[in-house]
């Protein structure tokens, strides 16, 4: 792969802002919002629920939420996306009550939720679980700020307790927070629109409650990981790629990783340039929260690592059950064996084409860079997930080069029912 790709907004400070977005008078205009499913379906529910949403051009949006009422919002759209539990701690904070539907059947094992509710119920919720529906209301109609320790480093949790805290009554102190850069990303945005948050990227965050939030405009970080994954594609093709529209320092440990494994990586204010090597090192990682290794980098590395001279061992550190795409590797020649959190990967295997499935966002960003390496023709099903967090992936990869066609097969119909979780 060789030229020049453009990073869009971050998917995963989008699907927070997006619903920070319901507890503000006035109109927020949001730049570089990234057009993946993930947030058109957010923004449906936002508008089901009496928000106005414009759209300026492709990437600029306003949202209007100044007349929103509390009403039962689609529950259909709501069990697609993880992210609809940010919904939780906005309406709290907008309405004092919210309904939502539990985020529903997952990928990488169990992913609870009882961080988020041990936050909402230190605010003075009361919060019942029934029937795959998450009920909350504000015991006397609004939050009060609490001291809250994390037991577990949650981005969901550490975002959603500050959405509830951002109009409680008094100072909230989340302890043991995750430090991800979506995590200042939101916090950057409800400043801006009137909110008091401090220490966001730190393990304590602050946040003294206000009465309202007002307008104003704002520009969406860009995504992390859509980048780390043209960074990686470009490392597996032995490519020569341009990452335009970057923050370097949010790619730093992808960055580290990639240099060990020989791909050259030259960092500039606002774009990495990326050249692969015929030779790739061995290399082994363990996923953490930021600042660690992300795991919604690991499936990518895999592939990589899967060229490399040697065997590499990967351990995820936040997921029970994230290698489901290894059996999809495997069916491309890749030998991996998985021992609970650990991938043992035998290098030097080359990849051959063959119809394999994506199991979820990442990894079926994986079985593409797979597909770009390996001799032959690939066929990925299932790429709905992709279309969730990866906008004009097809386009942005065709204009690098790759063979890459994107495909309605008609027994599969554009509106068929994806009841899988990604992101
Ligand atoms: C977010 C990202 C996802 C990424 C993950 C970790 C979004 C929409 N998704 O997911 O892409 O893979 O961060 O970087 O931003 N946990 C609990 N109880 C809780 C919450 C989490 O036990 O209440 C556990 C989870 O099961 C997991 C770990 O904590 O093992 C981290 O999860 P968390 O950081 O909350 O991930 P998400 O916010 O779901």
């Amino acid at each position: 792969m060789r030229g020049e790709v453009e990073i869009s907004g971050a998917k995963n400070a989008a699907v927070a802002i997006i619903p920070a977005a319901l507890m503000v008078n006035g109109v927020c205009r949001i730049e570089n919002m990234p057009q993946i499913s993930d947030t058109e379906m957010l923004l449906t529910i936002l508008s089901h629920l009496g928000s106005k949403i414009r759209y300026i051009n492709k990437s600029t949006v306003e949202i209007d939420s100044t007349s929103v009422n509390f009403s039962d919002a689609p529950f259909n759209l709501m069990r697609k996306i993880r992210a609809s539990y940010y919904l939780i701690g906005a309406m709290l904070g907008r309405f004092g009550i919210a309904k939502t539907t539990m985020p529903g059947g997952c990928n990488f094992g169990a992913r609870p939720i009882d961080q988020h509710i041990k936050g909402m119920e230190a605010l003075g919720a009361n919060v019942e679980v029934r029937n795959g529906f998450v009920y909350a209301e504000a015991n006397d109609g609004r939050l009060h700020g609490a001291r809250i320790y994390l037991d577990k480093v949650s981005v969901g949790a550490t975002m959603n307790i500050i959405l509830a805290a951002v109009l409680a009554q008094g100072r909230t102190i989340i302890e043991n927070a995750a430090r991800e850069p979506h995590i200042v990303d939101l916090a950057n945005f409800l400043n801006s629109m009137g909110a008091d948050i401090r220490g966001a990227g730190t393990d304590t965050v602050k946040v003294n409650g206000v009465e309202s939030l007002h307008g104003g405009s704002y520009s969406i970080i860009p995504d992390q990981i859509e980048a780390g994954t043209y960074m990686v594609a470009a490392a597996a093709t032995c490519g020569d790629v341009m990452v335009k529209n970057v923050i370097p320092k949010h790619l730093e440990c992808i960055t580290a990783k990639l240099r060990e494994t020989g791909t050259i990586v030259q960092e500039y204010e606002d774009c990495v340039i990326v050249k692969g090597t015929s030779f790739v090192r061995r290399a082994n990682i363990k996923t953490l929260p930021y600042p660690g290794f992300p795991t919604d980098m690991q499936p990518q590395m895999a592939v990589l690592l899967t060229q490399a001279n040697g065997t590499s061992v990967i351990t995820e550190g936040i997921y029970d059950n994230r290698y489901k795409y290894v059996n999809e590797l495997r069916k491309m020649g890749a030998c991996i064996d998985v021992d609970g959190r650990v991938a043992i990967i035998e290098g030097g295997t080359a990849l051959t084409g063959a119809p394999v499935a994506a199991c979820d966002l990442r990894a079926g960003a994986a079985m593409v860079i797979a597909g770009l390496c390996a001799i032959g023709r690939t066929e990925i099903e299932d790429v709905k997930y992709i279309e969730r967090g990866y906008e004009n992936f097809v386009e942005k990869l065709r204009a690098l080069g790759a063979d890459i066609t994107a495909v309605n097969l008609p027994d599969m119909p554009e509106n068929q029912e994806n009841v899988n979780q990604a992101g």
